[in-house]
């Protein structure tokens, strides 16, 4: 949610900047700027509504020298994405500049005061009181930085902010408070970089220091100082990433989504290489509990947001299969307001592919106060999810650039998978034959991926010709396929904006039936398992209402052709796999719908690839 870079060294900082804000544009893409301070010591700015390329457009155009400059690509929270609104912000005297991720909850009586005081404002954002008040806190004669740092005091609510001062031609200052996204320090050879995000300092850093919610740095050329927001300094440590540039590029295909989607069997190889050993069949991984304390678990308790509250549904469905412990998934922003029962019995799994989502964050931060024990799933390493959590399982599913999530969120299934199998073998609720088999066949589901991308040849596009002017669908599945029913309607709508709802097939009857006409098709996950005969019986109940069936079913069952209007595959699997496998359909039915209504897949309108506001 909004992307915050900046660079300050010896080369032009325009083009990198634009660079940053182009590979942080995920995260909000409402309208983009930046501000450069020239050698003569005057900050200019270029801002442009709407996507980065605008902004790039406007640079171009007329470009702005000098070697200190940050940027902002927003998701626009107070005031339309304008160019007025777009970041950065400037003070009355147009010496001090502002960018900021966050939603400042005090705004209305700062600002109230500030023009009481004098104060000019031109935008309707809350960020414009930020550089105001600093330049207050100025007059009155303090430092920038202790400006910087005073002001933060009075801000309420969670923010990420870099400022600039056109008379600090060798000093940016960042800091942080709560969770609203991360700031990372990036350290170069006589040049520094900040960004919300690591994979935007991958091609000019691997050294980094990521900033503690209550921190603030102040950088130049060479370093930084960093301090707690009283003023304390901290020994700040310095993390090594190594995030892959390469495979973020977007290889041919059409859109980072469908390279993300065809990417998956490799992705899911990377989820399970090393944590899995046969003979007998056994999962490594690197958990911080002793053997009696995960014997110990009452219950598990998965959190997460939109997309990865899917992947908690199976995850604590897995839990409970496998490991017998009672578990169930919560959607984070609810559970962080409901005062949960919790002790040290109880493990709280955060599945975050951001590792920034605000909502998940504060629901953990509330977890380990109430004396849970704390896991992450994550994409991001050194991320603020896995920072918090006692420790991670990585998705290691690499940079996902398509703002709709595709591969981490098959590979937080595997990673929840991998959890509960090794939970289930401390535990003895898993014989050793059986987890050989389960690894087995976890071993296997690169492969199976693999075929379940390239089965149903053809279907997808004459499945888009035929359905994407419908006006809304239905997603129906049951048991682990219910989530993914969940999954498939959400996909569908966030890209190519047709209403979609997902549910458990038996919900069907008692109300959303109502819905189903020629118009609504009913997209129906019914593979071969042991809820096959009840599947049929809720899709026979659609068709009797004239509505038209896409049906999901395992390769090779022949008959269900009969039963429904059109028809997708999946490979044959073990039950635990099926919902990994039948993600693939729904992922590129909801692909080719969007592309075929010529929708901007990677980049779907009012949404973010990192949400850190509530
Ligand atoms: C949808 C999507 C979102 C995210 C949600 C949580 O495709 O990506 O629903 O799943 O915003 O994000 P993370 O996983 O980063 O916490």
């Amino acid at each position: 949610m909004c992307g915050i870079f900046g660079y300050l060294g010896y080369q032009e900082a325009q083009p990198l900047v634009i660079d940053g804000l182009r590979s942080l544009a995920y995260r909000g893409y409402d309208s983009a700027g930046i501000a450069v301070l020239s050698s003569e010591g005057t900050l200019g700015v270029r801002k442009a509504a709407g996507k980065i390329d605008n902004l790039i457009g406007a640079a171009t155009s007329s470009p702005l020298s000098g070697k200190l400059g940050i940027g902002h690509t927003r998701w626009a929270t107070h005031g339309e994405p304008n160019e007025i609104n777009s970041h950065p912000h400037f003070d009355g005297s147009g010496s001090i500049v502002v960018v900021h991720n966050g939603i400042l909850e005090n705004y209305a009586e700062l600002k109230e005061r500030l023009i009481a005081n004098g104060h000019v404002f031109s935008s309707v954002t809350d960020t414009e009181v930020i550089p105001h008040l600093i330049q207050e806190l100025i007059a009155e004669g303090l430092s920038f930085p202790e400006a910087v740092r005073i002001a933060a005091g009075q801000l309420r609510g969670a923010h990420a902010i870099a400022c600039l001062h056109a008379d600090h031609p060798q000093e940016m200052i960042t800091l942080r408070i709560g969770n609203a996204g991360g700031v990372s320090i990036g350290h170069g050879q006589g040049e520094m970089f900040i960004a919300s995000d690591l994979p935007a300092l991958v091609p000019h850093t691997s050294s980094v220091t990521p900033l503690e919610p209550g921190e603030m740095a102040i950088i130049n050329p060479e370093g930084c100082d960093v301090m707690t927001l009283d003023g304390t300094p901290v020994d700040s440590s310095r993390l090594t990433i190594t995030v892959n540039a390469v495979s973020a590029a977007k290889g041919g295909y059409k859109h980072f989504m469908l390279k993300e989607i065809m990417e998956q069997p490799e992705t899911a190889m990377s989820a399970l290489r090393g944590r899995l050993s046969f003979n007998p069949g056994e999962v490594t991984l690197d958990l911080p509990f002793t053997e009696q304390e995960m014997k110990e678990f009452t219950r598990v308790v998965f959190i997460g947001m939109g997309t990865s509250s899917h992947a908690c549904q199976i995850g604590a469905r897995f839990i409970e299969i496998l490991a017998r412990i009672p578990a169930t998934s919560e959607n984070a922003a609810e559970f962080r307001y409901r005062d949960p029962v919790l002790d040290s019995h109880s493990l709280v799994v955060a599945v975050a592919q951001s590792g920034e989502t605000a909502d998940t964050l504060e629901a953990m931060h509330q977890a380990a106060t109430a004396g849970a024990r704390t896991l992450a799933i994550t994409n991001v390493e050194g991320s603020q999810a896995y920072r918090q959590a006692e420790a991670s399982i990585l998705m290691h599913a690499g940079p996902e650039i398509g703002v709709a999530s595709s591969k981490t969120f098959i590979n937080s299934m595997i990673a929840m998978q991998l959890l509960a199998l090794r939970l289930g073998a401390t535990r003895n609720t898993i014989p050793v034959a059986a987890s050989t088999e389960y690894v087995q066949a976890l071993s296997h589901l690169p492969g199976l991926l693999g075929e379940a991308l390239s089965a149903n040849e053809g279907m997808y596009h004459k499945l888009a010709a035929k359905y994407a002017r419908s006006r809304r669908f239905l997603f129906i599945g049951r048991g682990l396929l219910e989530p993914i029913a969940r999954e498939g309607a959400m996909k569908l709508k966030e890209i190519s904006y047709i209403h979609a709802e997902g549910m458990s097939a038996a919900e069907l009857k008692h109300g959303p039936i109502a819905l189903v006409d020629p118009e609504t098709p009913v997209i129906a996950f019914a593979p071969r398992n042991a809820m096959y005969e009840k599947m049929l019986g809720n899709i026979t109940e659609v068709r009797a209402r004239s509505g038209q069936v896409i049906g999901i079913t395992t390769a090779g069952n022949a008959g269900f052709t009969g039963l429904v209007d059109d028809t997708l595959y999946i490979p044959a699997t073990p039950p635990l796999l099926e919902p990994l496998l039948a993600t693939i359909p729904a992922q590129l039915l909801a692909y080719h719908m969007a592309d075929l209504l010529g929708n901007d897949v990677d980049q779907p309108r009012n949404l973010a690839k990192s949400v850190t506001v509530e």
